[in-house]
């Protein structure tokens, strides 16, 4: 297959996976007895615990498997403290038996994208050449943004051009495009994390309210590091949900197009 053709032909591959029975009602329960819980009692949450929560969430889907995500799960009880008052001492964070600080990176693609080439490898001769080729070719044109984002305005250019004709992909053409480009992932694994915790019997919050600014040093993030929210994580309280959960009607929200 030419590797041009990666999107829009079905490869020859020779490989399957089984998938196990699943109880609808019991996926129900995890995702309805989700509340965001505000304030947690002192049970602790076992490390396994919080390490198969962690490890599920790493199972999330990512775009283009480059995981530009991290999480940051403070053990330290000093740097605990000092995450809860950038968490502005919110209950939930104060409260909580773990705080997990959710990552997106935009630099880290070009790392991931060697690992994946490597897997690959290691994988040997039955992944197809056009996998190879996404990830040596396709992958730095499309998340690479040259020195100081200058190919951005060049990729913008060629972009709306082709657009004119056919179907493109535009984003993304800048380091903005590249934040919400990592952070669209970050989040989906952040919503994992808080399912696996709720399967597990625990709850959770999350949480945008803090200074980033003094998370990031916190954490001595790098500069492409982009803190999307903190997962503040225990055992619900009796006073731990403030009210009965609101929705609107679902009609505006889902659209028969
Ligand atoms: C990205 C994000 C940020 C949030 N930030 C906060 C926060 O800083 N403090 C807080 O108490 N709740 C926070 N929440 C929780 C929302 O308020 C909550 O999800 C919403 O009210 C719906 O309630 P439910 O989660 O119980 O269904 C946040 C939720 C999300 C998804």
């Amino acid at each position: 297959m030419e590797s041009t053709k990666i999107f829009s032909e079905v490869p020859n591959i020779q490989y399957q996976e089984q998938t196990p029975e699943i109880l609808v009602e019991e996926f129900r329960k995890v995702i309805t007895s989700r509340r965001s819980v505000r304030v947690f009692d002192a049970t602790p949450i076992p490390e396994a615990v919080m390490t198969d929560c962690l490890e599920l969430a790493l199972l999330s889907p990512n775009s283009s498997n480059l995981q530009p995500w991290e999480f940051y799960w403070t053990h330290s009880p000093e740097k605990k403290a000092k995450l809860i008052e950038c968490c502005l001492s919110q209950p939930a964070a104060r409260t909580a038996a773990e705080l997990i600080v959710c990552v997106a990176r935009t630099g880290t693609w070009k790392q991931n994208s060697r690992l994946m080439i490597e897997r690959f490898k290691a994988q040997g001769s039955e992944v197809p050449k056009p996998a190879y080729d996404y990830y040596r070719k396709l992958v730095p044109l499309v998340y690479g943004q040259g020195p100081l984002g200058a190919w951005g305005p060049v990729k913008k250019a060629v972009v709306i051009l082709r657009g004119l004709f056919t179907p493109t992909p535009r984003e993304p053409a800048s380091g903005a495009d590249m934040r919400v480009w990592a952070t669209k992932t970050t989040a989906l694994a952040a919503e994992t994390l808080m399912l696996a915790l709720r399967a597990h019997g625990f709850d959770s919050c999350a949480l945008e309210g803090f200074d980033s600014v003094r998370v990031k040093k916190l954490l001595e993030l790098p500069s492409d590091a982009y803190t999307v929210m903190v997962i503040a994580a225990g055992k619900r309280a009796p006073n731990g949900v403030y009210g009965p959960r609101i929705r609107f009607e679902s009609s505006l929200f889902i659209k028969k197009i």
